[in-house]
């Protein structure tokens, strides 16, 4: 063990890379560190990757110059991507340490030079700093305050592009929606069209720290309403969107707003 520890993670040899691997615990991120799959097991297959493949043509491919922030980042797989695609500076933040310890491991094995900070997406504001892309994926759901972390992330860090996923439930149709509803036309609530939050109170997928599970249209109306414009949806949970200035009276978020649920919304 002491022989891994004090060689460069990326002059391991295979054998190695498997021993740390499996001493960073579970790994949600399937990743191929030198021909070392990370979760070979994952219950969605080559996850994150397969998820990637998606999308990953509707973001910008040359990088360069540019900064990124990933929410939520796990153990980095999309940081490394970004990274891949040239970006000037890539930071990765998330709430659970275990997991920044993997991404950490990961990015060294690559040789990609990511920042690496334990934050929760509550206090994005901490960062002082707005970046050119921020990802923000599959973390929305794992939060007792959704619309609060799209209301920071919109205030404090994006400057232009935001990539979000979710994962939805119930209907994947939209219904366009009018200014303002009469107070007895209540049928609007029963249309499978209309932005729905699915609250979980206890469990689903045996995760307790998923929350609140839109379906489409409101994954659309939340972005839209935390100030981002829809530009494309690559794949049915993917939103590329584009921040847009807020009209004056919006509320305001402050940068220290720390509102963070059991556990610290983990996964
Ligand atoms: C389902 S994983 C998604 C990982 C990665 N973004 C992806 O799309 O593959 C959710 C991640 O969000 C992190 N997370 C949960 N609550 C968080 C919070 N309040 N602030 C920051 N990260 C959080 C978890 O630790 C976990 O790494």
């Amino acid at each position: 063990m002491n022989s891994v520890i004090s060689a460069p993670f990326s002059k391991l040899t295979r054998d190695q890379i498997q021993e740390r691997v499996r001493a960073l615990g579970d790994w949600f991120h399937n990743m191929d560190l030198n021909g070392v799959q990370t979760a070979p097991n994952h219950f969605l297959g080559d996850y994150p990757r397969i998820k990637w493949h998606g999308f990953a043509q509707a973001i910008p491919a040359d990088l360069h110059g540019k900064s990124v922030l990933d929410i939520g980042c796990n153990a980095g797989f999309y940081s490394i991507e970004m990274k891949r695609r040239g970006a000037a500076r890539v930071v990765g933040v998330d709430s659970d340490e275990t997991y920044l310890a993997q991404a950490r491991f990961a990015a060294e094995v690559c040789g990609m030079d990511i920042e690496l900070r334990q934050l929760s997406v509550y206090d994005v504001g901490a960062l002082g700093e707005k970046f050119d892309v921020v990802l923000f994926m599959g973390v929305l759901y794992h939060l007792r305050h959704p619309l609060l972390a799209l209301d920071l992330i919109h205030e404090h860090v994006t400057r232009d592009l935001l990539v979000f996923q979710s994962m939805q439930r119930g209907s994947k149709e939209v219904e366009p929606l009018k200014e303002n509803y009469h107070f007895w036309q209540t049928d609007i609530f029963n249309q499978p069209g209309f932005p729905k939050m699915h609250f979980i109170e206890n469990k689903y997928a045996g995760d307790e720290t998923n929350w609140w599970v839109p379906n489409r249209a409101c994954s659309e109306a939340m972005l839209r309403s935390a100030g981002f414009d829809i530009l494309t949806q690559p794949e049915p949970e993917v939103f590329i969107c584009r921040h847009k200035e807020l009209k004056s009276g919006s509320p305001v978020i402050p940068a220290t707003a720390n509102a963070q649920g059991r556990n610290n919304g983990v996964a």
